[in-house]
């Protein structure tokens, strides 16, 4: 264990939960809940070499991940939750493992840099370890920004072959926004702000021009999904790919870019930053989709993170946010 503590310091003192006896797994035994959800054997087997060590990482709201050390090498285990197979079959565990899976192997075709991913077990994915720094740990700055950026642009530039658009659009961020508000609004009738951001969602989707930028969305570039490691950036997290409208994808980004910073104006700078190197790639996106795209994104940031005070805060923000947008000089 020792020996572990020190691979996983400094940086993983935050996402690591320190390993007392009963999260330190060396094997899980039979009858051991973790078992079920474990299966070292079958990770051994793949691999070709006993697993020493399991930590879990720090928890998250969807999905298990546990950290697996073998032969000397790391591997991260992702495990998915099944809690949306009711969406569609391709959000059941299984489909978002089998997504995540593809991905990375799509990352490692185009020389995206991403953990290169060694096995698919049913409902989890085995992927090697990015031994670097998690992006919230650091401050956010100009030079991390540029560096998301241009890995989406070259993600959203793979060309879309046939087998790829048949993995099918899985939640039209338009609708899986609107249903989390819908959702939302169920849970706290009283709560006249969100229904407000509903009114806003409403008037934006009608000036929604639908414009043909169909392209392979990582799914979900928020700011915790990105690695530094030796100054270059690592993406994570694929459950959600697919294809789709760039502008929810750049949404997306921004709007976490300003949850992340807390709405200062530091944020908004970084925000437009993001949004004129991505502009630079692709010119024909016009600020009235842009809106919609950041619109859905701070819906789904409040929406899916069970935190009132920060719901509150993006839901405050919104329409200034859309107003920040609307004003944005030198762009169409
Ligand atoms: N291959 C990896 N290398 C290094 N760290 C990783 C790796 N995979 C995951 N992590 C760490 O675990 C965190 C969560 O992983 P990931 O983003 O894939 O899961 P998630 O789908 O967001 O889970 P949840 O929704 O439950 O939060 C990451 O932010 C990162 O700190
Ligand atoms: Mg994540």
């Amino acid at each position: 264990m020792s020996q572990m503590k020190e691979i996983i310091n400094p940086f993983y003192k935050k996402t690591i939960s320190e390993p007392s006896k009963s999260r330190k797994i060396d094997k899980p035994k039979r009858g051991n809940s973790l078992k079920k959800l474990l299966d070292v054997e079958s990770i051994e087997h793949h691999i070709g070499a006993s697993v020493d060590q399991v930590l879990e990482l720090k928890k998250g709201y969807l999905n298990k991940k546990f950290l697996l050390r073998s032969a000397g090498s790391h591997y991260v285990l992702k495990i998915y939750r099944d809690n949306l197979s009711f969406v569609s079959p391709r959000l059941s565990s299984e489909g978002r493992a089998q997504a995540e899976y593809q991905a990375l192997q799509i990352c490692q075709a185009n020389k995206l840099r991403a953990p290169r991913p060694v096995g698919l077990f049913g409902k989890a994915v085995l992927m090697t370890h990015i031994y670097g720094k998690d992006l919230t740990d650091l401050p956010l700055s100009k030079g991390f920004i540029s560096l998301i950026v241009s890995w989406l642009i070259k993600f959203h530039s793979i060309e879309l072959s046939s087998d790829l658009l048949n993995i099918g659009v899985v939640n039209a961020p338009l609708l899986g926004a609107s249903r989390h508000l819908r959702k939302y609004i169920s849970n706290n009738p009283s709560y006249s702000l969100a229904r407000e951001v509903e009114e806003l969602l409403i008037d934006a989707s009608h000036s929604f021009s639908f414009p043909n930028s169909m392209v392979l969305l990582c799914g979900d570039p928020t700011i915790d999904n990105w690695i530094i490691k030796e100054k270059q950036i690592y993406g994570l997290d694929f459950e959600f790919f697919s294809p789709g409208n760039s502008i929810f994808e750049i949404g997306l980004l921004l709007a976490s870019i300003l949850d992340y910073s807390k709405f200062t104006e530091a944020a908004y700078e970084l925000s437009e930053y993001a949004l004129r190197q991505y502009l630079m790639y692709n010119s024909s996106i016009s600020l009235m989709d842009i809106r919609l795209g950041i619109l859905c994104g701070l819906i789904l940031i409040a929406t899916n993170v069970p935190n009132p005070e920060r719901c509150h805060r993006i839901f405050n923000y919104t329409r200034k946010t859309l107003m920040w947008i609307k004003n944005i000089r030198g762009i169409a």
